[in-house]
Order: structure tokens, then sequence, then C-alpha cells
């Protein structure tokens, strides 16, 4: 059926190892369309290319003008991550298209890897138009079968859902329980996001993460499903006014990615979309630190009548705008002595960072979020001395990390980040955690529409600038843009660890965040929780974790990240500091990973060597049911012993009644040693590795 469209320019190229085979070619309307192959078998079918602007078709008359084909075979050092030394090894196509009756050219680049296939539009200076108006992005990704989907809706605005495993003809019906939160959000329930994952059917599946990479001066893409074909297509997030992108040629879209393999943990292993970003454009990376950290920000979310705001008074009192006349609320986590509390406990376990939320103006006006809500961001409350705590923390060695929540105010944040970063600096602060919860304003703009994707990158940029690190959430979900800034140590942009207590994270959350979410980048998830039976903040509703405590622990190594908080209040690690130690000692940098067993949805086991040290480090989960995780450490080096510390499951712990049920127990390890590890319903081990002298 193919072979009929197939023209004499047909240009085919194989992945290094041959196992991906692609082929492109413009059909007899001169619309350019790409198959892929793996392992000899057609695994996307003909799928169009090409966008289209008010000013000018990108979709079709074209005729192919030429092609280049290279090998690449390089490696790079990430500054941090999973591994030290990643590879870039890919064929590359170059197909450039041209059209008449008006001019116009694009040029197609694909780079096709063993672990998938990667390409972008390049459009260079045109002979009439180099002002687009995009609306429309035509690329597709079509299937043959009725494969299972991992997905979640399509949105504009956020990304914080629960996964749904389905299929393409029960799409429809999975998407029904969804909250509807934008137009995005098809009534039909035909629109997702991407990362999403495709398990194809048949005996020998295979896994395939769609997303992109590199994603910059262009809106955030989303995928309209034709149920009954198993086809899927672009949708670009658009302004308010039906806009997607305003370009300027000569432009390159960022990289649509399919990573590709028939083994699971070959998706987790990956580095596909970090190889198709840019080097890193920070000369000096010395300042940038992997770091864990604790926060007064838990506090808030357990259901204790805590706030962010420091006073009840203002909307009692409109119009009074100086803070030493309104009177604390009394259940102000962000206080000076609170702060120190934090400040010596993390001095005590290792703990690099903490952080503080609710210390600066602008809380209050947080209840009027839909009038134009404004943050100060120099601007600390009465009972929050920076200078104090400055000092104070200096001391103690420890740095306390900054939170800008701008209540989605992009427009008013841009204006005041330069004055926000020099305080940060003056305050000896270097990293920063941002929010944008709520509308977005300008209000013509999306959470993932253009303007907001290079507002969030342009905070990294200038951040960069003041050497200050970032920690950024409800920003566009991340698509590998950390390799070029790595000061963007990571982002939230999923339904995180906070949902614990607004309902609970079924244990399968995690179970697919990696194969998915993470794909992109690392997720400030906020794992550790102890205490998982939980109320909702300000609610007073019971919610649980989906969570045994040992799954927690396990979280640090199947969820990596260089940031990585330890989530849960003080005294609850003080109930538990046996446990509590795997937090101390679990590093965030790693020179080397290796994934043992995974199963997207249910279970991920995973090795990983300490970038410092010659300690390695190993953790599994689970879904909801209890499992064998088998260990096979001949990822070890030979002839080494190995003292092995194991936070396990208790035979009778499980994650709803049973979660804080764990043993530790110490084994002897070489690479020699197999191990046939019980986890729990909803449970997990984590496992310290430390060579014996
Ligand atoms: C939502 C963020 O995800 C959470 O971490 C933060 O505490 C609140 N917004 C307030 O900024
Ligand atoms: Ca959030």
């Amino acid at each position: 059926m193919l072979a009929a469209t197939l023209t004499a320019s047909a240009t085919v190229i194989t992945s290094p190892s041959g196992n991906l085979r692609l082929n492109v070619d413009v059909d007899t309307s001169g619309a350019p369309f790409y198959t892929l192959d793996y392992k000899g078998k057609q695994l996307v079918e003909k799928s169009l290319l090409g966008i289209k602007s008010d000013e000018t078709d990108f979709t079709q008359g074209f005729a192919i003008a030429g092609t280049d084909t290279t090998t690449v075979d390089r490696s790079w050092q990430p500054v941090w991550g999973e591994y030290s030394d990643v590879r870039d090894h890919f064929r590359e196509l170059a197909v450039k298209l041209k059209a008449a009756n008006p001019d116009r050219e694009m040029t197609v680049r694909f780079r096709l890897f063993d672990d998938g296939l990667g390409f972008r539009y390049e459009f260079p200076v045109q002979p009439k138009n180099n002002y687009q108006t995009v609306r429309d992005e035509v690329t597709e990704f079509n299937f043959a079968d009725n494969h299972n989907l991992y997905c979640i809706p399509g949105d504009y605005d956020t990304d914080e859902y629960l996964w749904s495993k389905t299929t393409f003809t029960q799409l429809p019906q999975a998407m029904k329980s969804y909250r509807r939160h934008s137009e995005a959000q098809r009534a039909d329930g035909t629109s997702i996001q991407t990362p999403m994952l495709i398990k194809t059917t048949g005996d020998k599946p295979v896994y395939v993460n769609i997303h992109e990479a590199a994603l910059k001066g262009y809106p955030a893409m989303l995928l309209d499903v034709d149920t009954a074909a198993y086809d899927m297509k672009t949708r670009l997030v658009p302004d308010r006014l039906g806009v997607a992108a305003y370009l300027q040629l000569p432009f390159n879209t960022p990289w649509r990615t399919l990573i590709v393999s028939d083994d699971a943990r070959d998706i987790l292993a990956s580095q596909l979309i970090y190889n198709l970003n840019d080097p890193c454009a920070i000369e000096d990376t010395s300042w940038i630190k992997p770091q864990k950290f604790v926060g007064v920000w838990w506090e808030m979310f357990v259901g204790n009548n805590r706030t962010w705001a420091y006073s009840n008074d203002w909307l009692a009192k409109p119009g009074v705008t100086d803070y030493s006349k309104l009177e604390s609320n009394g259940h102000h986590p962000a206080n000076t002595e609170n702060v120190k509390k934090y400040i010596d406990f993390a001095a005590k376990h290792g703990i690099d960072g903490v952080l503080v939320e609710g210390w600066n103006e602008g809380w209050e006006d947080w209840a009027s979020y839909r009038k134009n809500r404004q943050f100060l961001f120099d601007k600390p409350y009465p009972d929050f001395d920076v200078e104090e705590l400055r000092d104070y923390a200096k001391e103690k060695g420890v740095k306390i990390i900054m939170h800008h929540e701008t209540a989605a105010n992009a427009a008013d944040y841009a204006l005041q980040l330069d004055r926000a970063f020099q305080y940060m600096k003056d305050n000896n602060y270097d990293a920063v955690k941002t929010g944008y919860v709520g509308a977005i304003i300008p209000r013509s703009e999306h959470h993932t529409s253009q303007w907001m994707v290079d507002h969030v990158l342009d905070v990294a940029k200038r951040a960069a600038d003041y050497q200050i690190m970032v920690d950024s959430h409800e920003a566009p979900r991340p698509t590998g843009l950390c390799r070029t800034w790595p000061n963007w140590l990571a982002q939230e942009s999923a339904r995180g660890g906070e949902f614990e207590s607004m309902g609970g994270n079924p244990p399968s959350h995690t179970c697919i965040l990696p194969f998915t979410r993470l794909k992109g980048g690392p997720m400030d998830y906020t794992p550790g929780l102890f205490e998982t039976r939980l109320e909702t903040y300000g609610e007073g509703k019971k919610s649980q974790a989906g969570s045994t405590l040992v799954r927690q622990l396990a979280l640090y190594l199947t969820m990596p990240s260089p940031l990585q908080m330890a989530c849960d209040l003080p005294e609850n690690y003080e109930r538990f500091p046996d446990a509590f130690k795997f937090i101390e000692d679990v590093p965030v940098d790693w020179s080397y990973s290796k994934y043992l067993e995974a199963e997207p949805y249910e279970y991920i086991t995973v090795a990983r060597r300490d970038k410092h040290s010659d300690d390695w480090y190993v953790g599994a989960i689970t879904d909801d049911k209890a499992r064998n995780a088998n260990i096979d450490f001949s990822f070890l080096p030979a002839g080494v012993k190995y003292e092995a510390t194991i936070y396990e499951d208790a035979k009778d712990a499980d994650w709803k009644t049973n979660p804080q049920a764990y043993k530790i127990r110490k084994i002897s390890v070489t690479n020699k040693t197999k191990l046939k590890q019980r986890l729990a319903p909803g449970g997990g081990v984590a496992i310290r590795l430390v060579p014996r002298k």
C-alpha cells in the first residue's frame, strides 16, 4: 500500500545498529511524510509532516530538493545527572523541501539513534515572507493497531494529573474521569499531552515515548487522537487569540521525539532528549550544586492550619499596606525562630538547603487571585528577619532556598526579576523555587503557550547570570533544556508529592512518571514522606499517601533529580532516625545508572553509582501489588565485597494498612549475588552498598 506512494527520491536511513529504519518522502500532493520501522516491522505508519501559518503553507506542494546524511558518534559530560558520560550516536538525514507558487522552503532534519528518533523543522529565510503566524502543526504519529496508551488529558495550563493506562479505542472513556481545565481537553476525550507512552499490542511489545526536545520560542505540543484509526496529530498550544507561534525566520522548531525499544528498561535509560539539546551554555558551572533540602513547606500541607500568609488582617483592613500595622495570625511557619529550627535540623543531618515559603509580602492577596495580584520579592514579612537568618544559616553551613510564588503574574515577575535576584545574592541565597499558580498574566497566555515557554527559559537564563539555581513549578513540562542550562535543576510539571495530602497518589503514579514526565528532565517530586496518614490542607479531610515508608526511600533512586527534598516534618524524621539515615546518605548525583527491572505503571528497579565515591545504591518500587524484585548484582565490579544495608518493608507492611512497618538488615554482597527481595503492596526497597576495606 505504502509502496505505491513512494517515488524515486525516497530517502531511507537506518540507526547505527540497524534496528530502526526511517523512510521519508513526499506523496502525490507534495506533502512530506515519514514512516518508522523497528526490528524489521513497521512501527509508525505514513505520518504527515509540516506546519501551517497564516502566511505560508508548509504542508504540501513540496518536492525533495536535496538530502544530506551524516553519522555522528560523540559523547558529553553532564554537569549532573544519572550518568557522568553520555553517548550521542546517530545517523542524520536532512531533507530539503522546496515548493513553488509561492516559493517556499523548509528542511526536515532527522536524527536516528538506536533508541529512537528526533526530527525538527528548519525554516531558512524565505524568498517572500519571513514573519509567520503559526496556527497549526500537522506532524503525525500514526500507528496500526489498538495499542496501550499511558497518558493524561490535553491541557493548555496544567499537567498535575494522575495517569491513565488505556488504549486508543478506550481513550474517550478513560478521559471522562478528569475534570476539564481548558478547552484543550476536548469534550470527546481525544486530546492528550506529551510526554506520553505507548506499549504496542502483541507478544513482543514495543514501548514508544513521544515527546519533544529543546522547546524554545515555540509553544508546547499536545496530541489529538483519532481513536478509530490509531493516529495522533500534533496540536500546538495557542494563545487566547488562537495563534500558536509568532515566528521570525530563520527559525528551527523544537525536536519531535520518539524513544523506542522492546525493552522497557531502555526507555528509562534513554538520554535521547538531552542529546537533542544544545551543549551547556554556562562556562563556569562550579557554583551549580546538586543538593537535598528540607523546608517549612510541608507544614502548610498537613492540615494544621498553617498559612503562607503572615496576617489575616489584610482582607479585614483593605487599603492597609504597611505590614508593621498588621497583626500576625500566629500560625505562619516562615518566621525567624521556626526557620532556625529547620536550619538546625539540616545542619545536624547534613542536608544542604532549607526552603522557606511564605516569607514575602503578597500572600494575603492570593485570596483575590482573580485581580491583578502582586507578590513583592524583596519585601520580607515582619516576622522573617532576612539578615539574622542569613548569618545564622551561614554559621551553620546551610543555604536557605528562596521561594518566588508569582500567582501566575509572570509579566510582573519578569519586571521584578533583576531586583529579586540581586536581593537573593545580597542575602546569600543561590537557589530559588518559582511558582505560577492561577491563570497567567498576561491574560492572553496559557501556562504552555509560546510566551510562557520563553518566559520560563528567560528566568533560568537570567538566574544563571546571577549564579542562581532554579526549581520551577507550574512551568511548561521540561524538554531537556537543563542540559544547556544546568542551573535549572528541576521542575514540578506533573502531579507531585504534595497531592499525598490531597487524596493521595496511588503507587502506580511513581511507576509511570519515570517513563513519561521524567524523560524531559528531573522532577521536584518531594519524596521522603514518613507520616503517610494525613489531613488535607484547610479542609480537615483524611488523605493517605499511596506508599509505604520504605518506598519513600526508594523514590530517591527511582525518581532521580539533582534536587531532592526530604519533605516531611523534622519531628516525623526524629521518630524514625534509623530510616532517615538513608535520606542522609543517598547522593543526588550519579556517575552511572543501570535499570535492572521495569514495567510502566507496575515496577522499577535501578542501581546507581555515586558520582563522588565507590558506593552503589539500589532502589525498587512496585504498584499496589506485592512483588519480588530480582536484584542481580552483576553490575558491581568483580572481586570487591560490599556491605549492603537493606531498608525493606516488614513482612506485614502494606501501604494502606501498615505503611510504617520496616526492617533494616545488613548482608555481604559481591557481583555474584542474586537477591530475591519482597516488596510490600505499595512498597519498595532501598539499598546502600559500601565497599568493604
Ligand atoms: C504549588 C506548588 O506546587 C507548591 O509546592 C507550593 O507550595 C504552592 N504552589 C505555593 O506556592
Ligand atoms: Ca503545583
